[in-house]
């Protein structure tokens, strides 16, 4: 469904993504993992159009290699960014309807607004400025928003930093739901290993931009150059 191919992407003479080649396939939870600095945002950046780079990514049978960001939110690509962002001063359902009417020439579709907030709890919050929301509210309007672009694929960057052990229970359900329930095709970039064991069916580790391995989480997890560049010997799961 989502393919990369041989993707590089320099900043000055740094290779922040170095000749990196993956596939999603529809309806997998994919993960994506590794060092701080390893490539992985960057990574996101590309897909979604905000920096040229070489190589070329295919999106549903498509060649969408420099296509600008709304294209390629057109396409079916919406993603969630590492540190939460919202319009502080607007509120839940306001913020919502942006992604809802976004590309509908027809308006806001008010409906859709409603079984988003039901779909990811924040029916309650719904008047409330998005500024007052807590991290969990905020990272839940920020997956309401770019659900409410009707994506095929939802890419996550670190949903479960600074969330605490319930809240990162409920946000897995969340996710499951999204690609349950609405059959969306789901990439999260995370750290914590149990949440992408539990999650993810297939994990790619990146290190300096390259791919270290690509498989199941549990056989990553125990690849000898993950453990060496990324978990370290003394990894215990917690
Ligand atoms: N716009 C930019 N200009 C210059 N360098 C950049 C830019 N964006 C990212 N980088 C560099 O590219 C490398 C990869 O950054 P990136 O944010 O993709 O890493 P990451 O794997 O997401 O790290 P983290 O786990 O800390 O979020 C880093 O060395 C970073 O400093
Ligand atoms: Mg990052």
């Amino acid at each position: 469904m989502l393919k990369a191919v041989n993707i590089t992407k320099r900043f000055g003479s740094l290779k922040a993504v170095d000749n990196l080649s993956f596939e999603v396939q529809k309806g997998q939870i994919y993960g994506i993992a590794g060092p701080n600095g390893a490539g992985k945002s960057t990574v996101y950046n590309l897909i979604t159009g905000f920096y040229p780079y070489e190589g070329k990514i295919e999106f549903d049978g498509r060649d969408i290699t420099g296509l600008p960001p709304y294209r390629i939110a057109k396409a079916g690509i919406a993603r969630t960014f590492q540190i939460p962002k919202t319009f502080p001063s607007l509120s839940v359902q306001r913020s919502i309807s942006v992604g809802s009417r976004f590309g509908a020439p027809g308006g806001l579709d008010s409906a859709h607004v409603n079984e988003i907030l039901h779909f990811v709890s924040l029916e309650t919050e719904r008047y409330q400025k998005t500024g007052l929301l807590n991290l969990l509210g905020k990272k839940k309007l920020m997956i309401g928003a770019a659900l409410a672009t009707k994506p095929k694929i939802l890419m996550l960057d670190e949903p479960m930093a600074g969330l605490n052990a319930l809240e990162i229970k409920a946000m897995m359900g969340l996710i499951r739901k999204i690609n349950s329930d609405l059959e969306i095709t789901i990439v999260i970039i995370e750290h914590f290993m149990k949440v992408l064991t539990d999650l993810t069916e297939t994990l790619l580790i990146i290190e300096t931009g390259r791919m270290i391995c690509c498989d199941a989480p549990e056989i990553a997890a125990n690849n000898p150059q993950v453990i060496e560049c990324y978990l370290g010997d003394t990894y215990v799961e917690c």
